[in-house]
């Protein structure tokens, strides 16, 4: 699903963010990835999400090599992949069930299909957002809007999902709601990797561990120590 082959990043000539790591991740694992701030997370998960190229080495995705497909190619991989960045990005003026809908399709809230419909209902409704679902995205509050987000990266049922501390700016009870559909998503098939400083979650719920340091990545199966 994910292969990462002596993969370096830099913003400048003289430090590595990431300096040649590697990293396979098969269909249907979960992933945390850690580190302290300015480790790398969200440069490693942006490269995941394509939306940005390794400096060298290599990153396939689905079996495709990022560096060699072609458009329609890169148009269905992305397609397969439901994004959470760090800094949310919703259109301030959609309200929040529109925003949710995009991560269907762009054609637009009004030529959904009723199963599509009921499900962004659903969750809408297990992330608290069912109250919120008419109110413009510029009138959410930080917390609110990372949970539209979740809800449109899972909307169209991705097969991975990439996620930037997506608890980041939840309240326990809402930290607890987002897991729970997460690992939900992750039962049914979908990989995760997910970026977190949560001790608490990486504590109570137990996977696999990548952990950034000094540009190199380190792999713990079971127990990591954040
Ligand atoms: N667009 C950019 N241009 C230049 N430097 C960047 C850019 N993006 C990130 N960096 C640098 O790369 C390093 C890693 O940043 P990154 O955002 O990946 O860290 P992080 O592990 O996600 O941190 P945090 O936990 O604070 O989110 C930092 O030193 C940062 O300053
Ligand atoms: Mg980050």
């Amino acid at each position: 699903m994910i292969q990462l082959q002596m993969l370096s990043k830099g913003y400048t000539e003289r430090k590595k963010v990431l300096d040649q790591i590697s990293l396979t991740l098969k269909k249907g694992e979960f992933v945390y990835v850690l580190g302290g701030t300015g480790a790398g997370k969200s440069t490693l998960l942006r490269m995941l999400a394509t939306e940005e190229l390794p400096s060298e080495g290599s990153l396939s995705l689905f079996g495709y090599d990022l560096a060699k497909v072609n458009g329609s190619t890169l148009q269905a991989i992305r397609r397969s992949i439901g994004y959470v960045p760090q800094n949310v990005r919703l259109i301030s003026d959609f309200s929040v069930f529109e925003n949710v809908a995009l991560g269907v399709s762009l054609a637009g809230s009004r030529v959904l299909r009723a199963e599509v419909r009921s499900k962004i209902y659903e969750l809408l409704d297990r992330l608290s957002l069912m109250n919120l679902r008419d109110t413009p995205a510029s009138k959410l509050s930080g917390g609110e809007a990372q949970r539209v987000a979740i809800a449109r990266a899972l909307a169209r049922g991705p097969e991975l999902l990439i996620a930037d501390e997506p608890t980041g700016a939840q309240d326990f009870q809402n930290t607890w709601n987002v897991m729970d559909l997460l690992q939900r998503a992750n039962i049914s098939g979908t990989t995760m990797v997910l970026a977190t400083h949560d001790r608490e979650i990486v504590r109570k719920l137990r996977k696999r561990c990548a952990i950034l340091s000094h540009g190199k990545i380190m792999i713990e199966e079971a127990l990591c120590s954040l």
